[in-house]
């Protein structure tokens, strides 16, 4: 039987299951009953010091499904962070930590740029007990307006300082949560280490637009007559994540890495461990399927590792970055190929599209 648990920073994940912050962890309630259901860690939903600047719409959500049935594919976002009293949150952090002491719970915090305000809410947030902190550097609606989440995830100088800054207080390691919504994610990456982070969570929602209604031409989900663009999450965000985990674990080694986007089965997260993540989280899936998910996520990790007879998730974490090069190398390697094999001619060129696409393409898609 293989073993599931996993130690990152020097806690003990029973498994790399984690509820990501959103929706799954909003209070204490929803944290000790998913802890009892089995999952390996928990991520609360973003908390600030002043809750009442924090007001949510409704509708919030908008969906994406798929044209043949109609099943969820994406899912779009416009919810803030967490909207419960601050001191009310302190209360149900430790009430969890009691309940449920040997179960990792991070504290994921959001405040506004200055010193005083992120130092209070990392010492007032570790005195409940709590196992670690994952700042949102990512929220990419709402707060940014207010220069916060995904505008300061965007600002390698801002992560960096701001990271230091929970660090000089912080008692328990520190995770930052990266936002998609930029071009080379291994430079906000790589300027969280600087700060002193001990993990990378990656990624938050994409800034989207999820459709808009054919019938009133408003764009989704409607509030009013309105709408904004808003964060995009579920299955189809996932090649972008895995894309995102890749590029930080191989700028970042030695760092934890928590891979997220769209994982709704084993085989979903397998992919984020062979790509670097020490855990995976998941938000929507849970969302969409209900917390029960946890026990298809440890049956099929387990079967996974019995039937290519990893004993640890350590033995495989990592394993699949090492065939990622460059586009030279791979047609090098090719040509290599191709004269061993003693096969003339270029493998493939543009001439050789006569006019039937769908198949010519077939052909060229990776099976
Ligand atoms: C409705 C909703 C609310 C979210 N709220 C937060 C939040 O408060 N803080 C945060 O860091 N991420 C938040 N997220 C982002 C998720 O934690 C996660 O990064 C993202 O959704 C991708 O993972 P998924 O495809 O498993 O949902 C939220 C996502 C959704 C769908």
């Amino acid at each position: 039987m293989a073993d599931l648990s996993i130690d990152v920073n020097g806690i003990r994940f029973p498994n790399p299951f984690v509820l990501a912050s959103g929706p799954p962890g909003t209070n204490g309630t929803v944290i000790k009953r998913s802890f009892g259901l089995g999952w390996g860690g928990i991520i609360c939903k973003t908390m600030s010091l002043d809750s009442s600047k924090v007001i949510n719409v409704v509708p919030r959500y908008g969906r994406v499904k798929s044209r043949e049935h109609g099943e969820v594919i994406g899912f779009q976002n416009i919810e803030l962070i967490s909207d419960m009293d601050f001191d009310t949150w302190l209360v149900e952090l430790a009430d969890c930590k009691a309940a449920y002491p040997d179960r990792p719970l991070f504290a994921s915090i959001m405040e506004e740029y200055r010193k005083e305000a992120w130092q209070e809410i990392t010492e007032r947030c570790q005195a409940t007990g709590i196992d670690g902190f994952e700042l949102n550097f990512s929220c990419p609606h709402g707060l940014p307006e207010r220069k916060m989440g995904a505008a300061m995830g965007q600002a390698p100088e801002i992560v960096e300082e701001v990271t230091g800054w929970v660090k000089e207080v912080s008692k328990v390691p520190v995770w930052a949560k990266m936002t998609p919504n930029i071009t080379d994610p291994a430079i906000p990456a790589a300027a969280a280490v600087r700060g002193g982070a001990d993990g990378i969570s990656a990624i938050n929602t994409i800034l989207s637009i999820s459709g808009i209604n054919l019938d009133t031409l408003r764009p989704m989900p409607t509030v009013e007559g309105y709408s904004e663009p808003g964060g995009y999450s579920c299955q189809a965000v996932r090649p972008i994540a895995l894309r995102h985990v890749m590029h930080i674990g191989r700028s970042c080694p030695g760092v934890a890495v928590s891979g997220m986007g769209g994982v709704e089965c084993a085989e979903d997260a397998v992919q984020f461990i062979l790509l670097g993540a020490r855990t995976v989280q998941v938000c929507t899936g849970a969302m969409l399927h209900g917390y029960e998910i946890i026990e298809q996520l440890c049956e099929g990790l387990s079967a996974f590792m019995d039937d290519k007879g990893f004993k640890t998730v350590d033995e495989f974490c990592g394993k699949s970055l090492q065939y990622f090069t460059t586009h030279a190398d791979l047609v090098a390697r090719q040509a290599a190929a191709r004269t061993a094999k003693k096969e003339a001619g270029r493998a493939s060129h543009d001439t050789m599209w006569k006019g039937d696409i769908a198949k010519e393409t077939e052909e060229l898609t990776g099976k």
